[in-house]
């Protein structure tokens, strides 16, 4: 399998290894003023501009598995190894129960990614990062890998939130932050792993969570993988969904990248950006 792919910015046009591209970033070795954490989030999204495409089962949405693929899996998770902590949704734990679309609690067993598996033990980190959880329903249960008195869970909510869920899922292992009144404030959020002791924050969510980085002006990258596919569907979802921002958040381009391979061989590009203040003029 051809495993090359192409750079595009900056410019260079030289072939690099698809294997690694994000483990090259040596994310670890960021390190911002006064040590705040660095928080990243990723994408793919179709040339429409799609994360998710409407749920036959539901009136929501659901993973546009038109548009994931091995390739953008395998940098997926060379993002979340080198993360300490992990953001999901409640919706997510909720999918997990019967039966995750995408597996994000258990992933080194497999051989494809055992590689990473190593790659956190020969630093010194934990198997796996820790978990955080956004959620106002706490309509779910911690699931079993979740369970393993290593592996640290957080379930941040709201004051509004039911206390029997709360503690219900206390007992089940989590610690249950309270971050927000009615919602989840990205920089209580963010403050609050920075005590835990945590650097290296990934936030696999979707586009509420995305809301929330953004107008807690926390989020410093964004992973987007654009595939050559475009899906329609109604309703639309983004990679943000939420009020308009306040003021616009600005993004850099850091590097771009070609694929010629998946999904089916159209080929697909591979964009960071990073976050810069907003100047008002
Ligand atoms: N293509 C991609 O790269 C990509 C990436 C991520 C997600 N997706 C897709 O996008 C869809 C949505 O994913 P998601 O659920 O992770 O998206 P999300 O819109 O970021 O999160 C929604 C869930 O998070 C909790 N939440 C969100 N904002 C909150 C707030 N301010 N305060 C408290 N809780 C809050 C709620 O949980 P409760 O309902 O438990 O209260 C809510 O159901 C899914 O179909 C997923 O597969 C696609």
């Amino acid at each position: 399998m051809q495993s090359s792919i192409t750079k595009l910015f900056p410019p260079g046009g030289e072939s690099v290894e698809h294997q690694g591209l994000y483990l090259r970033q040596d994310l670890r070795s960021i390190v911002k003023p006064g040590g705040s954490p660095f928080v990243y989030a990723n994408f793919i999204v179709s040339l429409d501009g799609r994360i998710a495409v409407p749920d036959p089962d539901s009136k929501g949405v659901a993973l546009a598995t038109q548009i994931t693929n091995k390739r953008d899996w395998r940098l997926f998770q060379e993002l979340a190894v080198q993360a300490d902590v992990l953001i999901t949704s409640g919706r997510y734990l909720r999918e997990y129960e019967e039966g995750p679309k995408q597996e994000l609690l258990q992933v080194y067993d497999d051989p494809a990614f055992r590689d990473l598996g190593e790659w956190r033990r020969s630093r010194g980190l934990s198997d796996y990062p820790a978990v955080a959880v956004l959620s106002r329903s706490l309509d779910f249960n911690v699931p079993q890998p979740l369970r393993d008195p290593q592996r640290e869970l957080f379930v941040f909510t709201t004051e509004q939130s039911d206390t029997g869920r709360k503690t219900e899922l206390a007992s089940q292992g989590a610690q249950v932050i309270t971050a927000g009144e009615n919602g989840i404030s990205g920089k209580t959020l963010v403050d609050e792993l920075q005590t835990a002791g945590y650097r290296f924050i990934y936030s696999t969510a979707g586009p509420r969570i995305l809301h929330l980085l953004l107008t807690g002006k926390v989020l410093d990258r964004l992973y987007l993988t654009f595939a050559s596919r475009i899906l329609g569907g109604d309703p639309f979802s983004s990679i943000v969904e939420g009020p308009l921002l306040g003021s616009p958040a600005d993004f850099k381009i850091h590097s771009l990248y070609f694929d010629p391979q998946e999904p089916d061989n159209l080929g697909q590009f591979y964009a960071t950006f990073d976050r810069q203040e907003h100047t008002p003029e």
